[in-house]
């Protein structure tokens, strides 16, 4: 069989750990010939393509982001893009496509397979927001960026007696923020599934200034305040329509120091969340969706995405993987109550 490969949307850590696990266990345990498709469903509806075998796939375990490049293109939206990657992929002879993406990569796989394209998706994205499965590569070594990146603040917060903002990723979830949050022992945590009320953010900063210790205060840039919007950077919209977000972390702090008259600066971690090396968390489980990837493709799986159920991989169907984003349910959020303040 000849399996094509493509890595869309935001790129992030144990994209290249799957790439290896797919082409390594393809051609030894079953003798396919791979293709990588480069930068997302640009590669496929272009043609843009280049041999993958097992030394192009040497020393790729630890790499960050991807060796295919990554884009968010969006075929359904382009002029013929449909009839453009059915005809390459046949010009290149394909016999079956894994593709590894979050949401959008993975709606774009769910619409292409109903539409009979031999399609096997492999969920990846740091915000941890896909459904159908327990967790997502990238997401842990996000996790520890952002966590790292807390205790950090916690000195130099307290040397100066002044809130820290830090602004993570999650447009949509607030998995990075809760999770990094508690990790690093965060004030206040704010996440996009729960509407903020400003006046009892101050109260939790007051609170915690009057313990002797400064606030670290970890919001998701989708974060909403209850009488407010979403912060946005512009107006513009990616293929998939998503605005760009960031500025939630400027506001609050500014909204701090105006309501409190205490001092309060903003970090916004952005891309290095997603940037370097996979944690070992991720290389395990990038590796063993690589390798359950290829195996479903064997098996003409097609259609499904391999997805982390407790312990095991399992396949789910495509379509009720991207049918909803998997967001921070409100009772695991009040469980951390305690801690806010
Ligand atoms: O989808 C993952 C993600 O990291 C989001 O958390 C974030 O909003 C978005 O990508 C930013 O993507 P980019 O910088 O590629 O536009």
């Amino acid at each position: 069989m000849r399996v094509g490969v493509l890595t869309g949307g935001g790129d992030c850590p144990g994209l290249n750990a799957v790439i290896r696990a797919v082409v390594r266990k393809g051609v030894t345990a079953y003798g396919h010939e791979f293709i990588g498709f480069r930068d997302g469903w640009r590669g496929p509806m272009e043609g843009r393509a280049v041999p993958l075998d097992i030394p192009a796939v040497r020393g790729l375990l630890p790499r960050g982001g991807t060796v295919l490049g990554s884009s968010r293109t969006n075929p359904l939206n382009e002029p013929d893009g449909e009839r453009r990657v059915k005809e390459q992929l046949s010009g290149l002879a394909v016999d079956a496509l894994i593709a590894i993406g979050g949401e959008d990569t993975l709606g774009v796989a769910a619409y292409l397979a109903e539409q009979g394209v031999n399609v096997v998706g492999v969920p990846k994205t740091i915000d941890n927001d896909l459904s159908g499965t327990d967790y997502t590569f990238g997401f842990d070594t996000a996790v520890n960026i952002a966590t790292e990146a807390i205790d950090r603040l916690h000195t130099t917060a307290e040397s100066h007696m002044r809130t820290l903002v830090v602004e993570v990723m999650g447009r949509h979830a607030g998995w990075i923020a809760l999770h990094s949050g508690i990790a690093g022992g965060a004030s206040v945590i704010l996440i996009p599934e729960q509407p903020f009320d400003m006046d009892q953010v101050c109260r939790w900063v007051e609170s915690r200034f009057r313990t002797h210790y400064a606030p670290i205060v970890v919001v998701a840039e989708g974060a909403v305040p209850t009488e407010g919007r979403m912060v946005t950077k512009d107006d513009s919209r990616d293929a998939f329509g998503h605005v760009r977000l960031s500025g939630i972390g400027e506001w609050l702090a500014a909204e701090i120091e105006r309501r409190t008259g205490t001092e309060a600066r903003t970090i916004v971690l952005g891309h290095v969340q997603r940037g370097g090396t996979p944690s070992a968390f991720d290389r395990w489980l990038a590796t063993r969706f690589g390798l359950h990837a290829i195996d479903a493709v064997q098996e003409g799986a097609f259609g499904t995405m391999v997805a982390l159920r407790g312990t095991d991989i399992v396949r789910v169907p495509l379509s009720t993987a991207t049918a909803r984003a998997k967001t921070v349910d409100p009772a695991l959020y009040q469980e951390f109550d305690v801690f806010f303040g």
